[in-house]
């Protein structure tokens, strides 16, 4: 297909510069395995599983089998009101890989409208104990958190913030970013362990500024993904954990891109050792291929929330979408599942995290503009310094650059990650950590 054979007057792109793209589009028409087939004939390896979503690769056919025969038993039923059997199957597969009592399952269809959940969740469960005045919640800097309302406030990227203040919910804070460019700028499958307590500001001056029997939950990505891949010291979410206890607080594990299997476990609250109140999670479930979200919530969350004087027949959580636990959505999860484990596909992830952290590690260090490499699970990222008053603009370049050279890259701020499918061999990563490489020299 040619680019004048492309009709592009209507398709407003998201999270995209549409005016440069509309120049040079990057058009995908087919996927197989680690690749993709562009417009014009190409083949590029996804080395960012699309987003974080295809964990098993692309075109999985026991996924694929699963969706179609959904669609000729049960296609789409109502979510209110009613059940339907892919969604119980689902819950129960999802609750039983989470750990401690995360055992109860809010679907969605996406990882915003999980954040905004689990928001939702933490004032009507509040209200619900007769502690309705905790309404203040506390995301950190550079946080992602989708683009929802919610989501977006407790959300810490400025650009994604920017222009909409009016829209913020009130009553929300920050703690600082986990990242230390000066002593912690190189991490390598470790967990960095850092001198200063980065907790004591939430202790010492957030939740006495807002009084800690006013917050309602804090809200983190284990490691913070769309930022660019920042690991939080050693010893951070359990801190976070202890410190949410000891004030009634609940804690909220953003795990849309840390879930099914990115750092080789189920959940990075397995690998931490931590179990949040809350669970979000979206992309891996389903392999991509179909959206679904999700919030797991502890036991004492739904019990809270059951224990009312209202009549039976009356609603106790007044929340939900018309596709929440949508049973085609549904049967695509219970089979990415199942192919995950079938397969291997977690631990799989963990060793070749080590591959590609190594060749991150070996390939980029010493390389022109790199300021900062950071590795754990199948992820890994290169951060480069800015071009002086274009922020940005580097690793975009180098992001397309990297397109037309076969390679799919991600973008963020200055920062360049790699997190390809869990099927990923060696000489996929050779050749998209090579193909960056080249293209960091060649921006120098
Ligand atoms: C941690 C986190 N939360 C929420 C979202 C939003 O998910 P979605 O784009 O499915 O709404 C993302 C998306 O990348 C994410 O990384």
């Amino acid at each position: 297909m040619d680019n004048r054979e492309l009709r592009m007057d209507n398709h407003w792109l998201p999270f995209t510069p549409n005016r440069s793209f509309r120049k040079d589009p990057r058009v995908l028409v087919g996927a197989d395995g680690m690749h993709f087939t562009t417009h014009d004939g190409r083949q590029v390896i996804d080395g960012i599983s699309s987003l974080w979503c295809v964990g098993a690769g692309h075109n999985r056919k026991p996924i694929n089998e699963a969706i179609k025969k959904q669609l000729d038993t049960l296609d789409y039923a109502t979510a209110f009101q009613f059940g339907n059997d892919q969604a119980f199957k689902a819950a129960e597969m999802i609750a039983a890989m989470a750990p401690g009592d995360l055992n109860r399952v809010l679907f969605c269809n996406s990882g915003s409208e999980a954040a905004d959940t689990a928001i939702k969740v933490a004032l009507a469960y509040h209200r619900a104990r007769g502690e309705g005045h905790r309404n203040v919640f506390i995301g950190r800097e550079r946080g992602y958190h989708g683009v929802g309302l919610g989501g977006m406030s407790v959300g810490g990227i400025p650009a994604n913030r920017k222009v909409y203040g009016a829209a913020m919910m009130p009553r929300v804070d920050h703690m600082r970013f986990i990242h230390d460019p000066v002593n912690q700028a190189y991490i390598h499958h470790q967990e960095p362990v850092w001198q200063e307590d980065i907790l004591l500001e939430l202790e010492n001056r957030i939740l006495p500024l807002h009084d800690p029997s006013n917050v309602a939950a804090v809200i983190v990505e284990p490691i913070a993904g769309s930022a660019g891949w920042y690991i939080p010291p050693k010893g951070y979410l359990k801190r976070l954990r202890e410190i949410c206890d000891k004030h009634g607080i609940l804690l909220v594990f953003d795990e849309v891109i840390t879930g099914f299997g990115r750092l080789g476990t189920n959940f990075a609250a397995d690998f931490y050792g931590v179990v949040p109140d809350m669970l979000t999670f979206a992309k891996c479930v389903t392999n991509g291929v179909i959206p679904l979200g999700g919030v797991i919530c502890r036991d004492k969350l739904y019990d809270a929330m059951m224990k009312t004087d209202a009549p039976e027949h009356v609603i106790e959580f007044f929340h939900g979408y018309t596709y929440s636990g949508h049973p085609v959505a549904c049967a695509a999860a219970i089979a990415t599942i199942d192919l995950c484990n079938k397969e291997g596909l977690y631990p799989r992830a963990a060793e070749m995290g080590k591959v590609l952290g190594d060749a991150f590690h070996s390939t980029f260090k010493g390389l022109p503009n790199v300021i900062g490499i950071r590795s754990l699970g199948l992820a890994a990222a290169v951060e480069l310094a800015p071009i002086a008053g274009s922020p940005g603009k580097r690793a975009y370049d180098i992001f397309v650059d990297c397109f037309k050279k076969g390679s799919l890259v991600r973008p963020a701020g200055d920062v360049l990650v790699i997190a390809p499918p869990y099927v990923v061999e060696k000489s996929h990563i050779d050749q998209l950590v090579n193909t960056l490489a080249d293209s960091v020299k060649a921006h120098a």
